[in-house]
């Protein structure tokens, strides 16, 4: 019998908490086609879902040294300003402006505050309906998104901030410059930002969070998937223990790593991210699924996890209860070292388990 997860009626376009988040993201991207239009550049170029795809041997999301990744020309985030032409947008042929360290700066953080609202877009939010987005500048002019994901459980919602930070570690990015938020910072949020870097952060705004003054420009949206076959567990496992090297664990030393797979195919990984206030730690499945949920990848269809350190590891009943709501019809496949991946429907890990189908206030 199937479980009666939250996310049953999600087939259902009626019933479908975020029917109402695309409709609005619809709206939300013909004004930023608009906006981009006007300016002559592209919109779409926006987010790629193949360009950044990482080698799986390599377990990360940038590609390598004179791969054809690398050499391909980077999707500008915005066109380049020229004050002297009519319409003030930059020809092909025209010198670029000198434009001073201070303004740039303005320029880029104004990018990633437009960039931080719409990846707010991409929220599960079914219960309190306040979309959050948040993104990272990389030093490379990379940027990655994460959005609020909340659960039927409240205090398993994933924040936008510990959303993208977390996939940062899981692409072995962690070179962040900058982080831009669609909501005013919480104190509890400055705080995650401080006990996670220890390059001190300054604030320049209520929303923005910097550890440099200059500051690249955002130059590419990075989609944070691995390429590979993970179609038989027992490779899906492989890439999912390799992965778990990624894992920031200072407080138990105990990696965890996840492979998500979509689908459409996407390969997500998933690593665990500690912190020294243990509320705010992900797990590795929670971090894929939350990653999933960001960048709109789809439904779930299989969760590859390896607990390296532990021969019998299973997911924690926080992931269980995430997975249940986020991931319905997948299946698990726990790494085992001496024996294939065993293998279980999500259903079946969490009987009876709480879908919180009354508090569900934002269903259209
Ligand atoms: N952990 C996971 O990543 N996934 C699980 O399903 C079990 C627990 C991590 C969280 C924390 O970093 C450490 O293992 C100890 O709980």
């Amino acid at each position: 019998m199937a479980l009666e997860g939250a996310y049953e009626t999600a087939s259902d376009p009626q019933n479908d908490p975020n029917e109402a988040v695309k409709t609005d993201a619809c709206a939300h991207f013909a004004d930023a086609s608009a906006w981009y239009r006007e300016r002559g550049s592209n919109p779409h170029d926006l987010y790629r879902s193949t360009d950044f795809k990482s080698v799986a041997s390599t377990n990360s999301a940038i590609p390598a040294r004179g791969s054809e990744d690398s050499q391909r020309t980077p999707t500008r985030l915005h066109p380049v300003r020229d004050p002297r032409s009519k319409s003030g947008i930059a020809g092909p042929s025209t010198r670029q402006p000198y434009i001073s360290p201070m303004q740039s700066f303005h320029t880029h953080t104004d990018i990633l505050g437009r960039l931080a609202a719409q990846a707010a877009l991409s929220s599960y939010v079914p219960y309190s309906g306040k979309k959050q987005g948040a993104v990272l500048l990389l030093e490379d002019g990379s940027v990655l998104q994460g959005c609020r994901v909340e659960n039927a459980s409240y205090q398993l919602t994933i924040g936008a901030l510990d959303n993208v930070w977390s996939t940062a570690h899981a692409i072995g990015r962690m070179d962040v410059c900058a982080v831009a938020s669609s909501e005013t910072w919480s104190k509890a949020d400055r705080a995650f930002l401080e006990a996670m870097s220890s390059f001190g952060w300054t604030f320049p705004t209520d929303s923005l969070a910097v550890l440099s003054e200059v500051l690249p420009e955002p130059l590419e949206s990075i989609q944070p998937l691995l390429q590979g076959d993970v179609s038989e567990p027992a490779t899906g496992a492989e890439l999912a223990r390799s992965s778990a090297s990624m894992a920031w664990v200072p407080e138990s030393d105990f990696p965890v790593g996840c492979i998500v797979r979509t689908e459409s195919g996407h390969i997500v990984p998933g690593v665990n991210v500690e912190h020294p206030d243990w509320h705010r730690i992900i797990c590795a499945e929670r971090n894929a699924l939350s990653t999933i949920v960001a960048y709109r990848y789809g439904a779930v269809t299989d969760i590859h996890v390896s607990c390296v350190k532990d021969p019998g590891g299973s997911p924690c009943g926080a992931c269980r209860q995430v997975m249940v709501e986020l991931a319905p019809n997948a299946s698990v496949w726990l790494d085992r070292p001496d024996s294939p991946p065993k293998g279980m429907p999500v259903s079946s890990l969490l009987p009876g388990s709480f879908t919180g189908r009354n508090l569900r206030r934002h269903v259209t």
